[in-house]
C-alpha cells in the first residue's frame, strides 16, 4: 500500500520505493531468497543467510584478485573500461589535462571540488610550506648503497617519515589529517629528487618555493650543485605536470587497495603510503613503464617485432605496457600522452623507441591474439618513452608515477576513513589444507646413562 503524506492543502500519495532484488534458489535446500540489489551490486554479507543448516556458516563468494568485487563505495574516480572513460570527481580526464595543473587536480581529488581562488592560494601555500625534508632524512638516504633503486629508497623513506611525525597516528583528527596530506604531497618531489641525487652521487638540491610543482622536481634533480641559476625547460615542466595529472588517481587499483587496506587498521598515512608505493613498484603495476623501455630496447628495430609477437603469443612473455584489468578499450591516458609526445620531441629530439612502439601498437591492433583479449596500450606504454626522452633514468619511472599518485592515494584513504561502512580490511578464505594433522608420537626419551 502506498504511504500517504499530508500537506497543508493537499494529500500526496508517495509511491513505495522500488527495491531491485536478486531471487536465487539454493539447489541444496530448494529455498528461495530475495537479495536486494543496490548500485548494481548485492551486499556479499547478505549471502550468509543462505545456509543448509543452523551450524552452516553461510554462503560466501569466492573472488581471488577481486575480479568482480566492489570493496567500497567511492566518489573519487570513475572509469568505464568498455568505453575508455576516466573521470576525476566527475570531470573527464580530457578536460582536466592541459587545462588544470597537477596541484589543482590534487585539490580536486582530495576535497571533491575544484579550488576557488582563495582556496587555491591556501592550498599552494600549504604544499609549498612543507616541501623541505628533516635533515635526518638526508642521513637516512645516505645510508643506502650507491646503486640502490630509487623506488626502494622512496618506499623506505616514506615509511621513515612516519617516525618524524608521530602526530600522524591521529587519523581521525581532521586538522592533523589535513597537515599530513599537505606534507605528503609536498614532500614527494623532494624525496624523489633526493633519491635520484643519491644514486648518482651528487649533492642534494633543496626545493625552491618559487617554482611550480613539476618544475621544482626538475630543478632538484638536474640543477648543478655549483649554481642557483637554473631554470628547467618550460615545455618539459608543462608536459611533466600534465603527466602528473594523468597519473593522479585510478580508482581501486593494486596500490590504492594497499593504501586502503593498511589504512583500514588506522595506521598513519606515511606507513600506508609506503605500502601503496611498494605495491606500485611491481612490474605488473607502476613498474611496467620501466619494463616497457627494456622491452623496446631489446627489440631495437621494427624488423624484430615479429619475433617478440611470436614469443608473446606463445605465452613465453608479456607485451609490457599492454592490457589492463579494467580497460578493455583504449586507455584514455595513453591517447593523451601520444598527443603531447610531439611537444617533448620538439625540445629533446625524437626518441627512436617511439617508432618501434608505434609499429608494435599497429601490429598488435591487427592481430587476433590481442583483438580477442582486448589488449591495448596502457598508460605505461608511452609514458616511459616520454620520460626517457626527458632524460629521466629508467629506474626513476616508477618514482615519477608515485609522485602524483600520492594525491589519489590520500583522497581514497581519507574517503575510507570517513566511510561508516568501512571496517578493518579482512577477507575470508576457502581453506583447502589438511583438516587436522597430529605430530608423530614422541620417541621414548633415552634414559640418562
Ligand atoms: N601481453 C600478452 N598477453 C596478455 C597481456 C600482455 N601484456 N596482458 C594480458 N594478456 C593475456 C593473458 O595472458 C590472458 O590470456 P588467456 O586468456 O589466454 O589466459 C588474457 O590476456 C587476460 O589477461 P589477464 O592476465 O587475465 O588480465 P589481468 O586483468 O589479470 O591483468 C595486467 C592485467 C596485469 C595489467 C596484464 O594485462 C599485464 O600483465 N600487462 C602487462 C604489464 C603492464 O603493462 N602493467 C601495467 C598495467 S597499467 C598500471 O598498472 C598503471
Amino acid at each position: 500500500m502506498a504511504k500517504q503524506i499530508r500537506h497543508a492543502a493537499t494529500t500526496v500519495a508517495l509511491k513505495p520505493k522500488r527495491v531491485d532484488v536478486l531471487r536465487v534458489v539454493d539447489g541444496r535446500t530448494a529455498k528461495e531468497y530475495s537479495i536486494p540489489i543496490q548500485l548494481g551490486a548485492i551486499h556479499a554479507p547478505d549471502l550468509r543467510q543462505i545456509r543448509v543448516s543452523d551450524e552452516d556458516f553461510g554462503l560466501m563468494s569466492y573472488d581471488p584478485s577481486f575480479l568482480n568485487t566492489a570493496s567500497c563505495k567511492s566518489s573519487v574516480t570513475f572509469i568505464d573500461g568498455a568505453t575508455g572513460t576516466l573521470r576525476y570527481r566527475g570531470y573527464p580526464i580530457e578536460e582536466l589535462a592541459g587545462k588544470r595543473n597537477y596541484l589543482e587536480v590534487a585539490y580536486l581529488l582530495v576535497n571533491g571540488r575544484l579550488p576557488g581562488k582563495n582556496q587555491l592560494a591556501d592550498w599552494l601555500h600549504n604544499i609549498t610550506y612543507h616541501t623541505m625534508l628533516h635533515e635526518n632524512v638526508k642521513k637516512f638516504m645516505d645510508g643506502f648503497h650507491h646503486d640502490a633503486h630509487p623506488m626502494g629508497m622512496l618506499v623506505s623513506t616514506l615509511a621513515g617519515l612516519s617516525t618524524f611525525y608521530p602526530e600522524a597516528k591521529e587519523v581521525q583528527n581532521v586538522e592533523l589529517r589535513q597537515r599530513q596530506i599537505h606534507r605528503l604531497i609536498a614532500k614527494m618531489p623532494t624525496l624523489a629528487a633526493f633519491a635520484y641525487r643519491h644514486s648518482i652521487g651528487m649533492a642534494y638540491i633543496y626545493p625552491s618555493n618559487d617554482l611550480g610543482y613539476a618544475e621544482n622536481l626538475l630543478a632538484m634533480m638536474y640543477r648543478p650543485s655549483w649554481t642557483t641559476d637554473y631554470t628547467p625547460d618550460p615545455v618539459l615542466s608543462k608536459v611533466l605536470d600534465l603527466l602528473f595529472v594523468l597519473h593522479a588517481d585510478h580508482e581501486q587499483n593494486c596500490s590504492t587497495q594497499a593504501m586502503r587496506t593498511v589504512g583500514s587498521s588506522h595506521a598513519d598515512p606515511y606507513t600506508c603510503s609506503a605500502a601503496a608505493a611498494a605495491a606500485l613498484y611491481g612490474p605488473l603495476h607502476g613498474g611496467a613503464n620501466e619494463q616497457v623501455i627494456q622491452m623496446l630496447r631489446e627489440v631495437g628495430s621494427k624488423e624484430n617485432i615479429p619475433k617478440l609477437i611470436r614469443q608473446v603469443k606463445g605465452g613465453r612473455r608479456l607485451l609490457m605496457g599492454f592490457g589492463h584489468r579494467i580497460y578493455k578499450n583504449r586507455d584514455p591516458r595513453a591517447e593523451i600522452i601520444k598527443k603531447v609526445a610531439g611537444e617533448v620531441f620538439a625540445v629533446t629530439g625524437r626518441n627512436p623507441l617511439l617508432d618501434v612502439a608505434l609499429e608494435l601498437e599497429k601490429v598488435a591492433e591487427s592481430d587476433d591474439y590481442f583483438i580477442k583479449r582486448h589488449l591495448f596500450p596502457n598508460v605505461d606504454f608511452y609514458s616511459g618513452i616520454i620520460y626517457q626522452s626527458m632524460g629521466f633514468p629508467v629506474d626513476m619511472f616508477p618514482v615519477l608515477f608515485a609522485i602524483p599518485r600520492m594525491s589519489g592515494w590520500l583522497a581514497q584513504w581519507q574517503e575510507m576513513l570517513l566511510d561508516p561502512e568501512q571496517k578493518i580490511s579482512r577477507p575470508r578464505q576457502l581453506y583447502v589444507g589438511p583438516r587436522v594433522r597430529h605430530l608423530p608420537a614422541a620417541p621414548n626419551p633415552t634414559p640418562p646413562g
